[in-house]
């Protein structure tokens, strides 16, 4: 509390990210949905070619040729995209954008029960009423669930964060079709490692309503430069500009707009490490299970384990910290009793696995 920040920065509860370790400290970090490999060689080239010189002039606002080349692979114009730094500031300015309308301001955003725990932030932040829509068995997100109730807004992951299941292009296309008042925000941080793989872009041209927030994060592995982008209509990239106008003109800088440019044209390499990570996800899953934990199937690069009988979540997550081994613990009612696990390389999982097994064993002897 400070008698200088006013009531809203007072009264927030910001959003914890999970923990980042010091440089040079030596853990297995499976906690906050980094992606294992390197960025794409073409990320290099541009680091030792690019001419510091241009730091002097500010960076294209629109971060042209960014969009041109997400835009290329997506099969969308260019007019299609709008860049931002990190999805976390384009889903910020899709709240402040799309949702609390001004003839509307009692009707709330709709999102599921349990996600995103940015959401809930934006909502207090901007001051959006919200509603938590409930998940199904299993945390199974039933698009019925987003029919017929009064909202000013939607905003979805998918696939589902921390649950890491996904609803199918049918069920995004009902929730649009339902409500052609609303934008619907769906969050794909993580789309690209569904198996098979299937985007909400191929829905923009029936579903006007639709904003479909990528990152470069995840599956491109840069999570440090700090790139996210929305594909949506005309109409609704113009707002996100008016947005941003009115916020931080240049939120992408020059070099981060190149690397990720780059590495969005390197559709092979992206490719390749995706196809690792599910390879590798299935591992993690079966062995899981083996021994007794239960998990939804994942359609992301994490999985999100109940564990055995015998062992807490909690006391699992202290012990494996404990090891070197950082997962991600929710103190959450309703999801504390599983673990969010980032599947890493085949040797980190490997490792992990092995703790896991130690902790088990322990379990059953004391
Ligand atoms: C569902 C979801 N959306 C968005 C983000 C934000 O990603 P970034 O700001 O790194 O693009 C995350 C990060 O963990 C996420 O889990």
């Amino acid at each position: 509390m400070s008698k200088f920040w006013n009531k809203k920065i007072n009264e927030i509860e910001p959003y914890v990210a999970g923990e980042q370790p010091k440089k040079g400290q030596k853990v297995i970090k499976l906690n906050t949905n980094e992606n294992p490999y390197p960025p794409s060689p073409m990320a290099r080239v541009i680091l030792r070619t690019f001419d510091v010189n241009e730091l002097r002039l500010y960076p294209d606002t629109n971060a042209s040729d960014l969009l041109e080349s997400v835009a290329s692979v997506e099969g969308v114009k260019p007019s299609q995209v709008f860049a931002g730094n990190g999805s976390d500031e384009v889903l910020s300015l899709c709240f402040q954008t799309f949702f609390e309308k001004e003839n509307n301001t009692a009707l709330p955003v709709l999102t599921p029960e349990y996600s995103y725990s940015f959401y809930p932030v934006f909502e207090k932040f901007y001051d959006i009423r919200s509603l938590k829509i409930p998940l199904r068995e299993d945390l199974r997100l039933d698009a019925d669930d987003y029919v017929g109730v009064p909202n000013c807004g939607i905003c979805i992951a998918n696939p589902n964060a921390p649950t890491s299941r996904s609803i199918t292009n049918d069920d995004i296309r009902k929730i649009c079709k339902a409500n052609p008042e609303s934008a619907v925000i769906i969050d794909e941080a993580y789309a690209e490692f569904k198996d098979p793989y299937e985007t909400a872009v191929s829905l923009l041209d029936e579903c006007p309503n639709l904003c479909v927030v990528r990152t470069a994060s995840k599956s491109y592995s840069l999570a440090g430069l700090r790139v996210g982008y929305a594909i949506a209509s005309e109409e609704l990239i113009e707002g996100l500009k008016r947005a941003r106008d009115s916020f931080n003109s240049y939120p992408v800088d020059r070099l981060a707009q190149q690397i990720a440019a780059a590495s969005v044209r390197d559709v092979k390499y992206h490719r390749e490490c995706i196809n690792r990570i599910i390879e590798t996800r299935k591992y993690t899953e079966d062995e899981l299970r083996k021994l007794g934990f239960s998990l939804p199937k994942s359609s992301a690069n994490f999985v999100f384990a109940r564990p055995c009988e015998g062992i807490d979540a909690q006391t699992l997550y202290k012990n494996l910290r404990a090891k070197g081994i950082l997962v991600r613990y929710f103190d959450a009612e309703g999801i504390n009793d599983r673990l969010r696990i980032t599947i890493g390389t085949k040797e980190q999982m490997e490792e992990f696995i092995e703790a896991v097994k130690q902790e088990v064993n322990n379990a059953k002897n004391s």
